[in-house]
């Protein structure tokens, strides 16, 4: 790509467009989705990472929760639930971090997940453990396959050893610094994302409203960069498109009158559906 920075403000925006499902396809054309946290105490965050994944195109979805206790998600059974130490890293791009914990479990399964070769989006708590364990970081800048990072504004100054306000008052040069130090795409959330390339191309999401500023609206962008990677688009078309594709699910609910106060994370897939199949 050419080292570029543009606003995302539509669909016309992106410089691709969205395959369509193909007739002669099946479950395996579509990939596998693993989400990789929901540790006690945050297993809805793992929850909702997973139904939007589903929601977004997986072809199979899967939960590795950290500690085990929940077998099967009641609403989307087609979800498959599982203990993350019996994942096997091998097959299906990895959502690692949401409600993840930052326990020594959590740190030895991203250990084995960044020695993997699994497409990766790392959110979250995934980035916190980062933040704090060196080996960590040079198993994720060494990594060749593709990555998305998807930071707030406190995760990215946590890896990057500033403060948030600085990271508020230098989003592009954050997102830029983030992509070059971790050779991976960025997502630097927050009013106005900013998506980054390690080439330092730059693009400026416009969708979305505060309505997003509630708990687990990132935890379902994770999904959808997961569901988008595991359909085939690359690292920086996968995050183009997802962070768009969020925040307009948030603005279609607003303009039906449910928001901005009180949007719950969970009405957002069901618009992230509506929003890839009218693409
Ligand atoms: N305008 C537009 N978009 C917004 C706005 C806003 N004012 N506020 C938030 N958003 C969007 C962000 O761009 C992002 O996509 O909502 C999403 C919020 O994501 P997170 O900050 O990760 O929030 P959350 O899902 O609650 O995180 C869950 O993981 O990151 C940790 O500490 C966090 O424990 C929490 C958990
Ligand atoms: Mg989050």
């Amino acid at each position: 790509y050419p080292i570029s920075t543009c606003l995302l403000n539509c669909p016309e925006s992106f410089e691709f467009s969205v395959p369509d499902r193909k007739q002669n396809s099946h479950k395996g054309s579509y990939g596998e989705v693993v989400i990789i946290g929901g540790a006690n105490g945050m297993t809805g965050a793992g929850i909702l990472a997973a139904r939007s994944a589903l929601f977004s195109g997986a072809g199979k979805v899967f939960i590795g929760f950290i500690h085990s206790a929940i077998t099967y998600d009641s609403s989307y059974p087609e979800i498959m639930c599982r203990n993350a130490k019996d994942i096997q890293y091998a097959t299906g791009v990895i959502v690692a971090g949401p409600g993840m914990g930052i326990c020594q479990t959590a740190k030895d399964i991203l250990h084995s997940i960044l020695d993997s070769n699994a497409p990766l989006v790392l959110d979250a708590d995934a980035l916190n453990l980062i933040a704090s364990d060196v080996a960590l970081q040079i198993k994720l800048s060494n990594r060749t396959t593709a990555t998305i990072l998807t930071p707030h504004p406190l995760e990215a100054a946590r890896l990057l050893g500033v403060t948030a306000k600085e990271i508020q008052s230098n989003r592009l040069s954050t997102a830029n610094q983030l992509s070059a130090k971790f050779n991976a795409v960025v997502i630097l959330k927050g009013a106005g994302s900013i998506i980054g390339l390690p080439d330092g191309s730059l693009r400026i999401n416009t969708s979305g409203n505060p309505g997003l500023a509630t708990g687990g609206t990132g935890d379902v962008l994770a999904g959808l960069c997961g569901a988008l990677l595991a359909q085939g688009f690359d690292c920086f078309h996968a995050a183009q498109l997802a962070t768009w594709v969020h925040g307009n699910a948030a603005d279609i609910l607003v303009s039906k009158g449910v928001g901005p106060l009180g949007i719950c994370a969970s009405e957002l897939p069901v618009e992230i559906r509506a929003g890839l199949n009218s693409l």
